[in-house]
């Protein structure tokens, strides 16, 4: 029975209604005479506590709430791609058109457009047996993306097929398979309704073993994240979240990016609505939006809607993982998401927890990084695909002790710490390489062996530990002054600083160096290390610290990311010989030539 009750309390975007006995808990409800969209968070006695996803101002007691049955739900068709929607799946462009500047209230849009017809080209054929999840055929989404058109994955198990559309032009209403079960008629069409809450369901889940490559070093080589992984890139102001967080949705081996914006000031949503959509994506000179679904927030929207973004994202994701596609799944940022649950719990009267935060933020924050795996899908034929998150964290005064946080960091595996310092310095990404994690980097050094070099994690782990080095001989330094160090460590402090210069700083806006492939990466590190096993040879046998440093081979090695371009990586080997040659003169410069 639907419910129907009469809203006794109005607090912004929080509602309370009676006469709502049997609502259920996540039911969507119109709320008041205009049907603004709602959704019950609470249920006490008859008493709903509801969300409503549009202005209430104006809303009344004593006007009526009608459930409608349904959870929130998002549409899944084809049509998505493109598409810049808000946390409910409405999209901005025809909101704006329909209500002028502002999202007005009670406004019905489509979350795809029903008119537009796409080619279909069937994969079954009558008397085939599908079952949930099961591939129907394909439509082209857009230049660069073919959508499958999936059974839904509540379908009733395996059935027989009595119908399916020959190859043609339909629009996503169009029924293109019957199927049967128990003698009762099953219509397919080009779109099904998934609830945002719900994981959908999967075939089976896979490890963590291939990294997502995004180009970037210090990610790739240092903090790797998996396909199918969790990550958080937490920032004070200005520090470089959006712009490593563009460089992933642009550069990443993954063919789908659901970017998820929650901004508060205005900047933070002009690069999201305004500078998203101009961005290229660099492999097929195409716009990135041809591959990319938006969702966002700006402030002048309803708080209940940034709320439910993240879940309506993930879910979108999973629609694409299911096709087989890697997606990638950015929120920038999460912080933004925490204050809106913050704001909603405030208006309800829950009992605060930690800095005002309700107590299920950490259940909240680990509902949503659950979602990201490596699947193998549901259906047939089989294919597997991924959605891996990442989300930004944006702590008040860049402090990483707050409850945002620090619930992340029990969620994800892989730590991009931004820092502060770093980027004042122009240290860029100043992701910092003694607080950052990944917990991928053994998973996934098979798939560096297999597809790159088995060097790949030792070339890691020592310039890494030559970095630890560092930082333990900079507090030495600190205190005495670099002369105190002997030689030999005065060489590692040199490399430190060879490594942060030629490889972990990495310029976004350059041509070249914008991306770097794992084969460069691991051949650049590969002569960080040749030359410091040079030097230290070169150190034993007596020659200066001062004529090493001299050496013309340094400023090379620190140019190549960006003067040796990807498709001139044999001149890497060039570097190689150098190193050798200038070692060698070094040997045989008599004694006295030697030091400056
Ligand atoms: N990898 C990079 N290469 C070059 N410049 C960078 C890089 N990362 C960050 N920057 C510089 O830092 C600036 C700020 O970066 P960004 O806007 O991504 O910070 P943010 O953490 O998202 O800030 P906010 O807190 O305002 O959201 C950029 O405009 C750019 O100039
Ligand atoms: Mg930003």
């Amino acid at each position: 029975m639907v419910a129907k009750g009469k809203i006794v309390w109005v607090s912004g975007p929080a509602v309370k209604a009676d006469g709502m006995s049997t609502a259920k808990m996540y039911e969507t409800v119109e709320v008041g005479e205009s049907k603004l969209i709602g959704e019950v968070i609470r249920l006490t006695g008859d008493i709903a506590f509801i969300q409503v996803y549009e202005s209430t101002s104006g809303l009344r007691p004593g006007e009526p709430v009608v459930g409608t049955g349904q959870p929130l739900s998002v549409l899944l068709g084809p049509g998505i791609i493109g598409k810049i929607y808000d946390g409910i799946q409405r999209p901005l462009d025809e909101i704006a058109s329909k209500s002028g500047a502002f999202i007005g209230r009670g406004v019905i849009t489509t979350p795809v457009d029903f008119k537009k017809k796409y080619k279909f080209k069937p994969s079954v054929k009558k008397g085939d047996e599908i079952g949930p999840g099961s591939i129907l055929g394909t439509v082209e989404e857009t230049p660069l993306l073919t959508h499958s058109i999936l059974v839904p994955p509540n379908h009733p198990g395996a059935t027989k097929l009595t119908d399916v559309a020959s190859e043609g032009d339909y629009n996503i209403d169009h029924i293109v398979a019957t199927a049967e079960k128990s003698g009762e008629k099953i219509q397919l069409k080009m779109y099904h309704k998934w609830p945002v809450r719900k994981p959908r369901p999967y075939g089976e889940r896979y490890d963590p073993t291939v990294p997502l490559v995004t180009g970037q070093r210090i990610i790739d080589t240092y903090f790797p994240i998996a396909k199918g992984g969790t990550g958080a890139i937490p920032g004070g102001f200005g520090t470089g979240k959006t712009v490593t967080l563009h460089q992933i949705a642009k550069w990443a081996d993954s063919k789908v990016v659901v970017y998820i914006g929650c901004g508060e000031r205005g900047n933070e949503m002009t690069e999201v609505l305004v500078e998203f959509p101009h961005l290229i994506d660099p492999r097929s000179g195409r716009p990135l939006m041809e591959r990319t679904v938006l969702v966002a927030n700006t402030s002048n929207m309803p708080v209940a809607a940034r709320e439910a973004s993240i879940y309506t994202g993930a879910t979108l994701a999973e629609y694409y993982r299911d096709m087989g596609f890697d997606v990638v799944l950015v929120a920038d940022s999460t912080s933004r998401w925490a204050e809106a649950l913050r704001e909603m719990s405030g208006r309800l009267e829950e009992m605060p927890a930690e800095e005002g935060y309700p107590s299920y933020l950490a259940s909240r924050l680990a509902e949503f990084y659950e979602r990201a795996g490596r699947v193998k899908a549901l259906g047939s034929p089989n294919r597997s695909g991924s959605v891996t998150l990442i989300g930004a964290v944006s702590p008040s005064g860049a402090d990483f002790t707050e409850p945002v946080t620090t619930h992340t960091i029990r969620f994800i595996k892989t730590f991009w710490a931004l820092d502060t310092r770093l980027a004042y310095s122009r240290h860029y990404p100043s992701i910092n390489w003694m607080q950052s994690y990944s917990g991928y980097l053994e998973d996934v050094s098979k798939w560096w062996k297999e597809n790159v070099t088995g060097e790949w994690f030792d070339l890691r782990q020592e310039s890494y530990q030559l970095l630890q080095k560092e930082d333990t001989l900079k507090e030495i330094v600190r205190l005495l002054g670099p002369e105190a160090l002997p030689d030999e460590e005065k060489l590692v402090l040199e490399l430190a600083r060879m490594i942060k210069i030629g490889i972990l700083q990495q310029n976004s806006f350059d041509k070249v160096d914008t991306y770097c492939s794992p084969q460069k990466q691991v051949k650049m590190v590969k002569l960080m290390l040749k030359f410091y096993k040079e030097a230290q040879k070169a150190l034993k046998v007596g020659t200066p610290l001062a004529d090493i440093r001299a050496m013309p081979i340094i400023p090379s090695l620190l140019k190549a990311k960006f003067e040796i371009p990807e498709e001139q990586l044999g001149k890497l080997d060039d570097l190689d010989r150098q190193i050798d040659e200038q070692f060698h003169k070094q040997a045989e410069a008599p004694p006295m030539q030697r030091s400056a």
